[in-house]
């Protein structure tokens, strides 16, 4: 009897066959999208020091609270796997003196992330994500840049029923009033309120906006709104974030109520959800994170960015499979003893640039052809020791030739077609 089988963890998932291709296609389109404004690849490790997320994400979030992957290394220092790109990619820019560059310094990122979260369609422990990040800039034109790209990614990647909520929470120093008025109406109707409102009212307030319990829901219908008491600056900044968003068509909805689940942002933020998608509905969001590089240890930075989930970009888009290039010559071996003359031509074959593949699978000679014939194979070459059959599979004719002539014979008939 064999051993019992060892399945994909929780939440994980394997990604095969056209899933696969549809993602090399996700992926060309989010070069092309992000490279074309200039933002640059970067790579980051699947692990950092958990300090890194407790300081950058917060420590009252529900990411750091309950949803991060620590690993154990045997050393004293506690890592995790990243639950996400915005800290990390700001740890780089600090590490690597990026400050010392023309700003903004613009970097997008494709990686897979950690969260331990509860699985359903569209929530997985292990998910990917496209990102772009902008640092060393507060201009708003990169906040509507930076907004105009991820539009264009979706809909490049034929997302149905996208809406774009847009608000501001204004800069930290002016934040500050308004958090103690929503404080105190939080207090007022601390009883009317979920156990976890209650319990962050000193921390995060704010994330109170988000809450899905029917009690906390009505008290914050009347509780006041950050939008309506921004600093003239934030305001501004947040009128012309606006202004271009309208310059380049992209249509978006003031969502006052638009709080993120982490905790580094400041004035812009925005979210993409579509109706393709379930609960689960979040398909990119973002904003800008003015404070975070300091917070991390370097120079007063401004930021601003987004990340938009590949799996949900896959179910709520079209993301077609890229087509498999034909392969150009199979090799076939007609006795076993010809398998040294077959593997000759296959390097020989390859080296010359002709996608060749041969038989190894232990087929008969027949079903070598029906192989091949599924491979969409141009030309078989059937080896039977220091002679060849070469047959034209679209043709339909063949000829008798020498082994050693094989690979110049389907570059010449390649060339001629
Ligand atoms: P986030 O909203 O936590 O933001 O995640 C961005 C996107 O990642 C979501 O809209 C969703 O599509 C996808 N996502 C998140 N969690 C999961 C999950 N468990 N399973 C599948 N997909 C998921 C951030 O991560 C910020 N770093 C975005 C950012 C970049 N802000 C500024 N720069």
């Amino acid at each position: 009897m064999s051993d019992p089988k060892i399945k994909a963890p929780r939440g994980t998932f394997d990604v095969l066959g056209e899933q696969a291709s549809a993602r090399t296609s996700l992926e060309a389109a989010a070069r092309a999208v992000l490279e074309g404004a200039g933002y640059e690849r970067i790579e980051t490790p699947a692990f950092e020091a958990t300090e890194l997320f407790a300081r950058g994400v917060g420590e009252s979030t529900d990411i750091v609270r309950k949803e991060m992957f620590n690993v154990e290394d045997g050393s004293e220092r506690s890592l995790t796997l990243r639950p996400e790109g915005t800290a990390p990619v700001c740890r780089a820019y600090v590490e690597h003196g990026m400050h010392k560059r023309r700003q903004p310094v613009k970097l997008w990122y494709l990686s897979a992330f950690f969260r331990h979260e509860r699985a359903q369609a569209g929530r997985y422990r292990q998910f990917w994500q496209v990102g772009a990040e902008a640092l060393g800039s507060d201009d708003p034109a990169l906040d509507a840049e930076s907004i105009v790209l991820l539009a264009e990614l979706l809909e490049g990647m034929g997302v149905r029923g996208t809406r774009l909520r847009l608000s501001s929470l204004g800069s930290r120093e002016g934040r500050g009033e308004y958090r103690e008025r929503l404080k105190a109406h939080l207090r007022a109707h601390e009883e009317s309120l979920s156990e976890e409102v209650r319990g962050r009212i000193e921390l995060n307030p704010l994330r109170a906006f988000d809450s899905d319990h029917e009690g906390t829901r009505r008290v914050m219908d009347g509780a006041p709104r950050l939008l309506e008491h921004l600093s003239d600056e934030d305001a501004e900044h947040f009128e012309r974030v606006r202004e271009l968003l309208e310059v380049a068509n992209v249509a978006y909805e003031v969502d006052s109520t638009l709080v993120r689940g982490l905790d580094y942002y400041t004035r812009t933020v925005f979210e993409f959800t579509s109706e393709a998608l379930g609960a689960q509905s979040g398909v990119g969001g973002g904003g800008r994170y003015d404070g975070l590089v300091e917070r991390l240890g370097g120079p007063p930075t401004p930021g601003v960015g987004w990340a938009a989930g590949v799996e949900r970009m896959m179910l709520a888009g079209d993301a077609q499979p890229t087509a498999a290039s034909p392969v150009e010559l199979f090799v076939a071996t007609e006795r076993p003893g010809s398998t040294r003359a077959a593997f000759g031509i296959l390097t020989e074959a390859r080296s010359a640039g002709v996608r060749a593949q041969m038989e190894l699978g232990g087929r008969s000679l027949k079903g070598q052809l029906g192989h091949a014939n599924a491979l969409g194979a141009r030309y078989v070459a059937i080896v039977e020791g220091s002679e060849t059959v070469l047959r034209d599979m679209e043709e339909g004719g063949q000829e008798r030739i020498d082994t050693d002539t094989v690979v110049h014979a389907v570059l010449r008939g390649l060339r001629d077609l």
